[in-house]
C-alpha cells in the first residue's frame, strides 16, 4: 500500500514531456525507480537498459535486462523467483511515461520497450519550433588547455590532433552552457631561448631598430643549436642570455618577442584555416608565479634536494618518479610551469574543471602533476576536476610514424595545402566544376579539404593511433565528412526543388496544419534516430570521445537516406512537373537538417547548400 502511493506519487508529478530529452536516461530513472519499489529489501538493484538495434525493432526500441540480473542476487539471498515474474512485477510498478508505447516481457524476462509515436511527433515539432533543445545541466567553468605549439619548433600532426579535438571539445561544452575558457599552454619560455636570442644578436644586430624577417624559423632554430653544440663561448653566452631573459632586459624581451612573432604568425594562419579559437597563455606568462610556486612549495616542505636540484615527490614514500621543480642551474622546467599553472587556473582563473588535451604520452607528467598538486593543497579534487585526454600519435600510410619521403616533420600548412588540392579534384572527378559556379566551387574544396582532415581525426577512437590517408578521408561512401556533407546538400535540395518555404516563420505556420508524419515505418524510424540525440550527447561528454558523434551522424544519414529512398517528400507527373508536396515528410527532412547542423558545428563542419 505504502510503495502504490509512493509510485501514484510519482506519477501525480509528471508533468506531460513535450519535447527532446535523453531517453536511455529518462527510462533509467524511471526503471530504477520501478525495481527499487519492487524490491524495497535489495541495495542498490543493478538497471541497464539498452538500445535494442534499429533493425529489429519488432522485439522494441529499448530493452531492460535487469530480472536476469536480479534473480541471480534474489536466488542468492535465498528467494525463490524466474526472471519472468520480476520482469512482470518491475513493470505493474513502472511510473507512467510520456514516451513509452508500451512494454511487454518476454519469456526470457526481458523487458521490451516501444517508444511513443506521439511523443516523437511532439517532440519533433518542439525541435522544429524551438531549434535544439537546452540540455539542462549544472553549469561549470571549465578550462580547456589544446593545441599548445611550441615556439621556433614546428608545430607538427600531434598539435593539430590536439587542435582539432580541443576546439571540438570546446564547442560540444559551450553547447551545454558550460563557461569554457580555451587555453593556448605555449612552449614560449625556457632555455631554448637563449641560444635564439644569442644568435639573433650576431645576425641582425639592428634588431631593435627594425624587425627582421626570420622567415625560416626552423632554420634559424637548427643554426643556432648547431652553435650551441658546438661553440663553448656561444654556450656561455646562450646561458647568460636566458638569465638576462628571465630578469625582463628590455633588449633581451625585444628579441624574445620577435622570435615569438614570427612563430605566432604561422599558429594563427592555421588557426584561421581550421576555424579554431583559442587564447594564449604561454609558458612565459608563468614566469613570477614559479619562483612563487617554488616558496609556497618550499614553505610546505615539499621540495627536496637532489644533486643540486630541487624535486618534488607525489607522497612521503617517494614511489614512482618525482617532478623537477628547480635545476640545478637554478631554472625551472614544464613540470615548475605546469605546477604554477594548475595553481593559475584553480585558484586565480577560478576554473572548476581543467582538461589537458595531449598525446597519450604525457600522460605519466599529468597525472603527477594532479598528485603533487594535491599533495601540496593546489588542488581539493572533491570540488575540482582535473583530467588529461589523452590520444594515439598518427601514423602515415605505411605504418609508421607520419613524416614526409625524406624522413622530416611534415609542415602543417604544406598537409592543409595538399588537402585544398586534393579535395579540388575529387570535385573536379565528381564533375562539379560543370554545376556549381566558382564561389561555390571554392567554398565546397575549403569545406571538403578541412572537414575531412578534421573528420577523420575525431571519427577514430582518440585513444588509439591513426593512419593518416587522404586518400580514405576523401571517400564519399562510408562515414566520411564527404559522405556527409553530401546527404546535407541533398537534404537541403528537397525543400528547395520543391518550393517549400522552410524559414523558421513558415515553420511555424505548416505546423498548424500539418502533422510530422510518421506513419510509414521509414519515417518513425527516422524519428527515432533524430530523438537519439540527447543521449549521444551526453554519453560524448561523459567520455570526451567525439567518435560517438560521428557514429551517430553516420546512422543519421543512412536513416535518412533509407527514408527518402522509400518515401516520397514529392511527386511529380510524366512531364516531371510537382503534383503533391508531402509538408509531413519536408518537415522530417528539415529535423534532420537541425540535427546535422548542430553535430556539424561541434565537429567543425562547414555545411555547404550546394556540393
Ligand atoms: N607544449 C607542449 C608540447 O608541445 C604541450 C603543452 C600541453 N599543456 C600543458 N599544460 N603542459 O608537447
Amino acid at each position: 500500500l505504502i510503495l502504490n502511493s509512493a509510485i501514484d506519487a510519482e506519477r501525480s508529478k509528471q508533468k506531460p514531456t513535450t519535447n527532446m530529452i535523453p531517453v536511455l536516461e529518462h527510462l533509467r530513472t524511471i526503471f530504477d525507480f520501478a525495481i527499487s519499489s519492487s524490491f524495497p529489501e535489495l541495495e542498490n538493484p543493478p538497471t541497464t537498459i539498452t538500445q535494442v538495434s534499429p533493425n529489429l525493432v519488432k522485439f522494441g526500441d529499448y530493452q531492460c535486462n535487469s530480472p536476469l540480473a536480479l534473480t541471480k542476487i534474489l536466488k542468492g539471498n535465498g528467494v525463490k523467483c524466474n526472471p519472468k515474474e520480476i520482469a512482470e512485477k518491475v513493470v505493474s510498478n513502472l511510473p507512467k511515461s510520456d514516451l513509452i508505447a508500451s512494454v511487454n516481457v518476454a519469456n526470457a524476462g526481458f523487458i521490451n520497450i516501444f517508444l511513443s509515436k506521439t511523443y516523437a511527433q511532439t517532440s519533433i515539432k518542439d525541435l522544429l519550433l524551438n531549434g535544439i533543445p537546452n540540455l539542462s545541466l549544472e553549469k561549470h567553468r571549465i578550462l580547456v588547455d589544446f593545441s599548445s605549439p611550441n615556439i621556433a619548433k614546428q608545430m607538427h600532426v600531434g598539435h593539430l590532433r590536439s587542435t582539432i579535438i580541443g576546439e571540438s571539445i570546446c564547442r560540444l561544452l559551450e553547447y551545454l552552457g558550460h563557461d569554457v575558457l580555451r587555453t593556448n599552454h605555449i612552449g614560449d619560455w625556457g632555455t631554448q631561448f637563449g641560444m635564439l636570442i644569442a644568435h639573433i644578436q650576431d645576425e641582425f644586430p639592428n634588431y631593435k631598430s627594425v624587425s627582421p624577417n626570420i622567415g625560416d624559423l626552423q632554420n634559424f632554430y637548427k643554426q643556432s643549436k648547431k652553435r650551441f653544440d658546438e661553440d663553448q663561448e656561444f654556450k656561455v653566452r646562450a646561458y647568460e642570455c636566458v638569465v638576462k631573459l628571465q630578469k625582463g632586459e628590455p633588449d633581451y624581451i625585444k628579441a624574445w618577442q620577435l622570435i615569438c612573432d614570427e612563430s605566432r604568425k604561422e599558429f594563427n594562419k592555421i588557426y584561421d584555416r581550421l576555424g579554431v579559437t583559442i587564447k594564449e597563455v604561454g609558458e612565459s606568462f608563468y614566469q613570477s608565479r614559479m619562483e612563487d610556486v617554488v616558496k609556497f612549495l618550499e614553505r610546505q616542505q615539499l621540495l627536496e634536494l637532489d644533486e643540486g636540484r630541487k624535486i618534488m615527490w607525489t607522497s612521503e614514500e617517494k614511489v614512482g618518479i618525482p617532478l623537477t621543480i628547480v635545476k640545478s642551474d637554478g631554472g625551472f622546467t614544464y613540470d615548475t610551469s605546469d605546477m604554477a599553472a594548475i595553481k593559475y587556473r584553480l585558484h586565480e582563473e577560478k576554473a572548476s574543471h581543467i582538461i589537458y588535451i595531449t598525446d597519450g604520452g604525457q600522460g605519466g607528467h599529468f597525472q603527477l602533476i594532479f598528485a603533487c598538486a594535491e599533495r601540496a593543497g593546489i588542488l581539493n579534487p572533491k570540488t575540482q576536476h582535473v583530467r588529461h585526454v589523452p590520444f594515439g600519435v598518427v601514423l602515415g600510410e605505411d605504418g609508421k610514424k607520419f613524416k614526409t619521403r625524406s624522413g622530416e616533420t611534415v609542415k602543417l600548412l604544406d598537409l592543409l595545402d595538399e588537402g585544398l588540392s586534393r579535395s579540388m579534384l575529387k570535385l573536379i572527378e565528381k564533375g562539379r566544376d560543370k554545376v556549381l559556379t566558382k564561389e561555390e566551387l571554392e567554398k565546397a574544396q575549403n569545406a571538403v579539404a578541412y572537414g575531412c582532415i578534421k573528420y577523420a581525426d575525431l571519427s577514430h577512437n582518440r585513444i588509439n593511433e591513426y593512419m593518416f590517408s587522404f586518400d580514405k578521408m576523401l571517400d564519399d561512401k562510408g562515414n566520411t565528412a564527404v559522405y556527409l556533407l553530401y546527404t546535407y546538400a541533398r537534404i537541403k535540395a528537397i525543400a528547395r526543388n520543391c518550393n517549400v518555404d522552410v524559414s523558421k516563420p513558415n515553420i511555424g505556420n505548416l505546423l498548424k496544419s500539418e502533422q510530422i508524419s510518421l506513419e510509414h515505418e521509414k519515417e518513425f524510424k527516422l524519428a527515432k534516430a533524430i530523438l537519439k540525440f540527447p543521449d549521444v550527447i551526453f554519453k560524448v561528454y561523459t567520455d570526451l570521445l567525439l567518435h560517438f558523434l560521428c557514429e551517430y551522424c553516420y546512422e543519421l544519414c543512412v536513416t535518412f537516406t533509407e527514408f527518402y529512398d522509400n518515401c516520397y517528400c514529392i511527386e511529380k507527373n510524366s512531364e516531371g512537373k510537382i503534383i503533391k508536396v508531402n509538408n509531413g515528410r519536408i518537415l522530417l527532412c528539415e529535423s534532420t537538417i537541425l540535427i546535422l547542423e548542430k553535430c556539424f558545428h561541434i565537429l567543425g563542419l562547414n555545411p555547404l547548400e550546394k556540393i
